[in-house]
């Protein structure tokens, strides 16, 4: 594993994904209430969460960075990361997170955002980072602010799952 593939904070360990971890992405992607501001995210099967793992996989084979597994005392909570995207014709950094609904409300979002932004901008500072959140996501939207990033109206979208409201860091 590169030294940037693994990420530390003061509780959590973040790494890129490997197999086992199709598990925790199966599980998380089949719960209503994981994805329930993200309908479109969600999985029918097994078959399709190895498809979104071989996925994540080739973004983190051609651009060395993606979605990371977090870990708590070597127990995994989710996945927070990065994708490459398109956002208003500029190419933007996308921040997501998605944690076990067990694990909620303990800080270990913003713990994580606040890291991935943190390596974005050691990594990749010419590349924005954007995040859009569902109106009604309130954890989400703290999260995003958490990480750093501002509220930014005037970029809003029309989101596959509704409306998008764009949070934004180095749009300029
Ligand atoms: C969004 C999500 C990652 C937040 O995870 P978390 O570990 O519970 O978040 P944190 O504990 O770090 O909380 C972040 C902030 O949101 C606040 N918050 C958490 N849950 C909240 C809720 N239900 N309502 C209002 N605020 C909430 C916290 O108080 C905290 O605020 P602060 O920064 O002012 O202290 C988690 O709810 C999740 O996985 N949701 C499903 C996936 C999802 O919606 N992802 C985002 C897609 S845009």
């Amino acid at each position: 594993m590169r030294a940037d593939e693994e990420l530390t904070t003061a509780r959590l360990v973040l790494r890129r994904p490997a197999h086992p971890d199709i598990d925790l992405l199966h599980a998380l992607h089949t719960d209503p209430r994981a994805c329930a501001h993200n309908p479109s995210d969600l999985l029918r099967d097994r078959a399709e969460a190895e498809e979104r793992f071989r996925r994540w996989d080739e973004h983190w084979r051609r651009h060395g960075f993606g979605y990371w597994s977090v870990r708590r005392d070597d127990l995994p909570l989710g996945f927070c990361g990065l994708k490459l995207m398109r956002l208003h014709d500029r190419d933007v950094l996308n921040l997501f997170y998605r944690l076990d609904p067990a694990g909620w409300g303990d800080g270990v979002a913003g713990e994580a955002a606040t890291a991935v932004v943190r390596w974005a901008a050691a990594h990749r500072p010419g590349l924005p980072v954007v995040a859009r959140v569902r109106p009604e996501n309130v954890a989400s939207r703290r999260v995003a602010q958490r990480a750093g990033l501002h509220r930014a109206a005037h970029l809003d979208t029309p989101g596959e799952d509704g409306p998008d409201l764009i949070y934004v860091l180095r749009w300029s």
